[in-house]
């Protein structure tokens, strides 16, 4: 199953709640929450409390992505906020097992994402223990910036390994995603699609989202 990740960085900070039921009652599966720290990516968005309000006002899957550094230090913090799933970066953890297997104790799921310069094989070793790898295809900072088609590859290339061995580890793609693009990601092997600009810059939210859900519909069948 193919299953689409509005990220809220594109959505409008003054009608949130507004924007997720949209999203929600449009068929949407995760909601993805974009959290920088000025540090590890130039621009700063939101954290924690920010979650923590939002969640009572929503059953979607909290697909948390944080792009901070350190992110060991704050896996508690948002698994209490009310995240769901919750993406660490390979280049930002000390030790991404022990975070790994931190998150999970915490009940919920864990994810290693890695940048457009990071190969697919950094992941390998800790495919067995994650939920879900997200494959970034811009550079972390920003929404609205241009696919990066290098990383199709990657995705191959994960989707490949995960078959493989039979694991359940979803893909999950993030940066530059359209209606006129998407197939190629799902075709590459990604099952999870985040999209920020394409979801929440349309004149209606809910129409985007359903024509997202047609277009994996259409995917499937061809496989
Ligand atoms: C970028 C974020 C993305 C971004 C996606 O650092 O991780 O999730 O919001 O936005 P679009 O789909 O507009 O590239
Ligand atoms: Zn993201």
């Amino acid at each position: 199953m193919i299953k689409l990740s509005p990220s809220m960085l594109s959505a409008d900070f003054a009608r949130l709640a507004e924007h997720i039921a949209e999203i929600e009652e449009a068929g949407a599966h995760y909601l993805h929450l974009d959290v920088m720290d000025g540090s590890f990516v130039p621009n700063l968005s939101f954290g924690m409390p920010v979650i923590a309000a939002l969640r009572p006002h929503s059953k979607l899957v909290f697909d948390t992505h944080l792009m901070i550094r350190r992110p060991e230090r704050h896996i508690e913090a948002f698994a209490n906020a009310g995240a769901d799933i919750i993406n660490l970066h390979i280049e930002a953890c000390l030790d991404p097992l022990e975070a790994i297997r931190k998150i999970k104790s915490l009940g919920k799921k864990a994810g290693l994402t890695i940048k457009p310069a990071t190969p697919a094989e950094a992941l390998f070793d800790y495919l067995e223990e994650l939920d879900l790898v997200l494959v970034m295809s811009v550079e972390p900072g920003f929404s609205g910036q241009s696919f990066m088609p290098h990383c199709l590859p990657k995705v191959e290339r994960l989707a490949e390994f995960v078959q493989r061995r039979g694991l359940t580890t979803e893909i999950e793609i993030d940066g530059g995603i359209s209606l006129d693009n998407v197939r190629r990601v799902t075709s590459a092997g990604a099952n999870v699609i985040v999209a920020g600009s394409a979801v929440f810059d349309a004149k209606s939210v809910g129409h985007a989202v359903r024509c997202f859900l047609l277009a994996f519909e259409t995917s499937v069948a061809k496989e």
